[in-house]
C-alpha cells in the first residue's frame, strides 16, 4: 500500500470505469500484482489438476516486468507449478532472440531460466524463421490438441493495453484483426509501433480459459475510460476485441488508471 497518498485519497473507494468482465482494482501496482499473482497461481494449480498441465500466454511491454520478477522471488508464489507449465508469447517483434526488444528475452531472462520448466514446454516464436506465424500456428495446434476435444485451448492470457488501445500486437485498423481463422498472425502498417510484429489473434486469445488485462499508471486512464464507456469499435482500439467465448475475464487495475484528473 502507498504511504505517500494523503490520507483523504486513500480513504476514497476507487471507482474503476465500468470495463466488461470482472475488475480487480487495487490502491498501487503492488497490491495490484498481488492479487494477480494469486488468482494466477490458483488458476495454475486447478488446470494442472484437472488437465496435468498449464498452458500459459505471456505479453511483453514494460507493465508486467515487474510482476514476472516478483512471480519469481517472492515466496507466496514459489508453487507456480513451472514443471507442467508450457510457456507461450503473446506477441514478438520481428527481431533476433537476443534484440534488445525481443519479449522473449526478457521473459527468458526473468523467468524461464530461474525455472524447472521443461526446455520443450517453452515455445518461443521463432522469429528467425522464413514464416514464423506459420510455424507457431502449426507448434499451437500440435501441442494443444493433446488436450481433449474442447479444452484445447490457452489456460491463461496474460494481456497490457498500449495508451492507444493497441492489445497484444493487434493494432488499430490492421488486417489482423480481421484474422477468424488462424490463432497466429502478422501486424504491420501504418499504426504499428515498428518493428512489424507477430501475434496472437483474437481467435486464440477469445478461446482462452482465463484473460487477464493489465494495466496500470496514469497514463492509461484516458484509454481506459474510452475503452469502458466510448462508442469506438474493436478497430478503432483493439482491445475492444478480446471477450473470452466461454472463458474468465478479468482487468487488474490500480487507482492511478481508474483515475482521469479534471482539466
Ligand atoms: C508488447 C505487448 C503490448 C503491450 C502494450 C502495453 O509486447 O509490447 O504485448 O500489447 O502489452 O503495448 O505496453 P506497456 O506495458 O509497455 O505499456
Amino acid at each position: 500500500m502507498s504511504d505517500f497518498l494523503p490520507t483523504d485519497l486513500r480513504d476514497t473507494p476507487i471507482q474503476a470505469p465500468p470495463l466488461p468482465g470482472k475488475i480487480v482494482a487495487r490502491e498501487d501496482p503492488e497490491a495490484v500484482f498481488d492479487a494477480l499473482s494469486a488468482d494466477l497461481l490458483l488458476h495454475a494449480h486447478n488446470c494442472v489438476h484437472t488437465f496435468g498441465s498449464f498452458h500459459l500466454a505471456l505479453s511483453g511491454g514494460s507493465t508486467p516486468m515487474p510482476l514476472y520478477q516478483q512471480l519469481m522471488y517472492d515466496p507466496r508464489y514459489r508453487g507456480l507449478p513451472w514443471k507442467q507449465t508450457h510457456l507461450w508469447m503473446v506477441d514478438e517483434r520481428r527481431v533476433p532472440f537476443d534484440h534488445e526488444l525481443s519479449n522473449f528475452r526478457q521473459i527468458k531472462e526473468i523467468i524461464v531460466d530461474h525455472t524447472d520448466m521443461p526446455a520443450t514446454n517453452v515455445h518461443p516464436m521463432q522469429t528467425s524463421l522464413a514464416d514464423p506465424a506459420a510455424d507457431y500456428e502449426k507448434t499451437y495446434r500440435e501441442i494443444l490438441s493433446s488436450r481433449p476435444k474442447g479444452q484445447d485451448r490457452l489456460d491463461y492470457v496474460l494481456l497490457g493495453m498500449g495508451d492507444n488501445g493497441h492489445t497484444a500486437s493487434l493494432f488499430p485498423h490492421t488486417q489482423v484483426l480481421e484474422q477468424r481463422t488462424r490463432f497466429v498472425d502478422y501486424c504491420d502498417g501504418p499504426t504499428v509501433t515498428p518493428p512489424p510484429r507477430i501475434t496472437l489473434t483474437y481467435l486464440a486469445i477469445n478461446a482462452a480459459r482465463f484473460v487477464a488485462v493489465l494495466v496500470l499508471g496514469e497514463k492509461k486512464a484516458p484509454m481506459l475510460q474510452r475503452v469502458a464507456t466510448g462508442t469506438e469499435t474493436y478497430q478503432d482500439l483493439p482491445i475492444k476485441g478480446v471477450h473470452p467465448l466461454s472463458g474468465e475475464f478479468a482487468w487488474y487495475v490500480d487507482r492511478a488508471a481508474c483515475e482521469t484528473k479534471s482539466a
